[in-house]
C-alpha cells in the first residue's frame, strides 16, 4: 500500500476519481500529498477530500505531545485553499459538514449492542469508553475543528 504523500505505484495522469476520506489529517506533509494527487490525476479527473481541519493555527503546547502520539496534522481551510491554488487545482465544491457529523453521534448508544458482551460489566465499561470518545469528539468538533468536504479538478 502506498503512502498518500508518495504514491509511487501510481503513474502520472492515470486517475479518474481520487478519494481521500477522513485520512489526510494524519499526513505530516500535506503539501506533498496535494502535489501527488495533482500528479496522478488525469487532466479530466476529479478529486474529493473529506477531512478534519483545525479551526485556527493557535498552538496549545500542552497538547503537542498527544497530537504527535496520535499522528494528528490538521490543516486549516486556508492552508488547503492555498495548496489547491499552488497546484493548479480548481475547487468546484466545498462544504462544512461539522453539524451533520455532530448530529450523527446522537444515536451512539445503539453502537454498542449488549448481546455482544459475555458480562454486563464488560458492556458497561465499553459503553463508558465509547461515551468518553464521543464526548471528546463532539467537544473538539464544536470548539477546535471543522469537518470539511472539498471537491475539484485540474483547472
Ligand atoms: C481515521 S482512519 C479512516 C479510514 C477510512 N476513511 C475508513 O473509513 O476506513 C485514517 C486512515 O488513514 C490512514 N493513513 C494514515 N496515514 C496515511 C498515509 N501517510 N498514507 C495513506 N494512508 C494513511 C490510516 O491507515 C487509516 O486507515
Amino acid at each position: 500500500m502506498d503512502d498518500a504523500q508518495q504514491l509511487k505505484n501510481i503513474p502520472d495522469n492515470s486517475v479518474d476519481v481520487f478519494l481521500c476520506i477522513e485520512s489526510a489529517f494524519h499526513y505530516p506533509d500535506k503539501q506533498k500529498f496535494i502535489k501527488e494527487m495533482r500528479r496522478v490525476l488525469k487532466p479530466s479527473g476529479t478529486f474529493l477530500i473529506a477531512d478534519l481541519l483545525a479551526s485556527s493555527r493557535k498552538k496549545r503546547y500542552f497538547l503537542e505531545r498527544w497530537k504527535k502520539k496520535m499522528n494528528f496534522h490538521h490543516w486549516t481551510k486556508e492552508e488547503y485553499l492555498q495548496a489547491f491554488k499552488e497546484q493548479g487545482l480548481k475547487l468546484t465544491y466545498d462544504e462544512n459538514i461539522t453539524k451533520p457529523v455532530i448530529d450523527g453521534y446522537t444515536d451512539f448508544g445503539s453502537w454498542v449492542p449488549q448481546n455482544k458482551f459475555k458480562y454486563y460489566t464488560g458492556y458497561l465499561w465499553y459503553k463508558l469508553f465509547v461515551l468518553i470518545q464521543v464526548k471528546v469528539n463532539i467537544y473538539l468538533l464544536k470548539k477546535r475543528r471543522h469537518y470539511y468536504v472539498f471537491a475539484g479538478k485540474i483547472g
